[in-house]
């Protein structure tokens, strides 16, 4: 069924939508205004983008929000960051408005504040048992290290007796993402076209789509605009 509007196909929409949120700096400084007002801003849109992937039947929206790279940024602007979603994950509920989202976290919990790791414990668990969109948020995450811990690991397994073979299936359990489902579309907005060790293992069959505009402007307009080009193109998976 097509929506006559803007012809998103309600039945293909992807399970699985990755963003990388990028252009708040710059979304400030061609306003004059400070570097965290742009991440305000940009904390502001992603509600709006929260709600609109749960109203068109998203079932997964993963996306960086801090990667282990960004603690070299200036300390105001780490701090300013870490504010905003301490703020988002107390009121998490309130922000959801009761609905069905289950919000998870994915990243190294160190060196994270005590406050912060309390408060993602809190929400996790009183969010656990809802099942209409998982909302997941990639703190101090970094793909390489994913996927060292996850080679560390199989090695203690390994060492222990408890494994022996390692495939793609023992590395994927071994994920911060092992329940979820792989991204089926990448999103990277302000016309960066990297994908900056976000989700490097889980994007491997994952379409990709780059916007030029900037994150706090990344409308529901243009996230639909993103669902169509992926609903136009055909994915292969490696055949023919
Ligand atoms: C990239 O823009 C954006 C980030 C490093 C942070 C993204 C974080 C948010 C949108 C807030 C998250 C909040 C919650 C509640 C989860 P940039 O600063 O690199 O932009 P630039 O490339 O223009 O400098």
């Amino acid at each position: 069924m097509r929506n006559s509007k803007i012809d998103i196909d309600r039945e293909t929409i992807p399970n699985h939508i990755a963003i990388i949120m990028d252009g708040n700096g710059r979304w400030a400084k061609k306003r004059g205004l400070s570097r965290s007002m742009g991440h305000r801003e940009g904390s502001k849109n992603l509600r709006k983008i929260v709600e609109a992937c749960y109203n068109m039947g998203v079932r997964y929206l993963t996306v960086y929000a801090f990667s282990t790279e960004n603690w070299a940024r200036p300390k105001a602007e780490v701090d300013e960051l870490m504010r905003l979603l301490l703020d988002y994950l107390r009121n998490a509920e309130k922000e959801l408005k009761g609905k069905d989202v289950r919000i998870r976290v994915i990243g190294e919990k160190y060196p994270l504040s005590k406050e912060i790791v309390n408060e993602i414990e809190r929400v996790e668990n009183a969010t656990k048992n809802r099942k209409t969109l998982d909302f997941i948020i990639a703190l101090n995450y970094g793909g390489r290290q994913e996927i060292v811990n996850a080679v560390s690991r199989i090695l203690e397994d390994a060492k222990e007796g408890k494994l022996i073979e390692v495939n793609e299936s023992e590395i994927s359990r071994r994920l911060y993402t092992s329940e979820i489902p792989d991204p089926d579309l990448l999103i990277r907005t302000s016309g960066e076209m990297r994908v900056s060790n976000f989700l490097i293992w889980q994007i491997s069959y994952s379409e990709f789509y780059f916007s030029d505009v900037l994150w706090p402007d990344f409308s529901e307009k243009h996230l639909k605009e993103a669902i169509l080009t992926y609903q136009s193109r055909q994915r292969r998976f490696g055949g023919i």
